[in-house]
């Protein structure tokens, strides 16, 4: 993750041919967007929108090797056709945290794509670094 501010990231599904009659948009399922980066959603729990899957991002200015790294989220539920939702990565090449938010859409070509926007925590070794910490 390089950029300074909070980047728009636009996600596609990258398999799974949901054909043009699509009308709700899923969550599970594999993923990728425009910088390479890629990740799958499981099963949503039917009970309370619950998902777990891993995030696979293809940029890092960390120097350690990138890993896949597990995340945690939930959409909305009940469950909308073009589901907001919200999840959390937990990097496990880092100490740090990346939250995102977003909403899954079907396009005018019924292709499904998720805006999203994400939260950058990087770990403060002290106090005095807190404000410099969150991007
Ligand atoms: C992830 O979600 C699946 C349901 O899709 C569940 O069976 C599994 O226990 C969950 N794994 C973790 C680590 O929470
Ligand atoms: C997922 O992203 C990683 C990191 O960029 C890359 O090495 C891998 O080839 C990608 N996998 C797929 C299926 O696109
Ligand atoms: C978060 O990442 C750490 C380091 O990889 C791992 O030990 C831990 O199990 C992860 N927690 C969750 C909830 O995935
Ligand atoms: C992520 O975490 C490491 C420390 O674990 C830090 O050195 C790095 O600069 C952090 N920030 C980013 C954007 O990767």
């Amino acid at each position: 993750m390089v950029q300074a501010t909070p980047l728009l990231l636009v996600l596609f599904l990258a398999l799974g041919a949901h054909g043009l009659a699509v009308k709700k948009c899923e969550l599970t399922g594999k993923w990728k967007n425009d910088l390479g980066s890629n990740m799958t959603i499981n099963e949503i729990n039917v009970g309370n929108g619950e998902f777990n899957g891993t995030y696979f991002t293809a940029v890092s200015t960390f120097p350690e090797p990138i890993k896949k790294s597990p995340l945690v989220g939930s959409q909305h539920f009940p469950k909308l056709s073009q589901p907001t939702f919200g999840f959390t990565v937990n990097w496990s090449f880092s100490k740090n945290i990346t939250v995102f938010t977003g909403q899954c859409f079907v396009d005018k070509h019924g292709k499904e794509v998720l805006k999203t926007m994400w939260l950058l925590r990087s770990h403060a070794e002290k106090h005095g670094d807190d404000w410099k910490s969150t991007l």
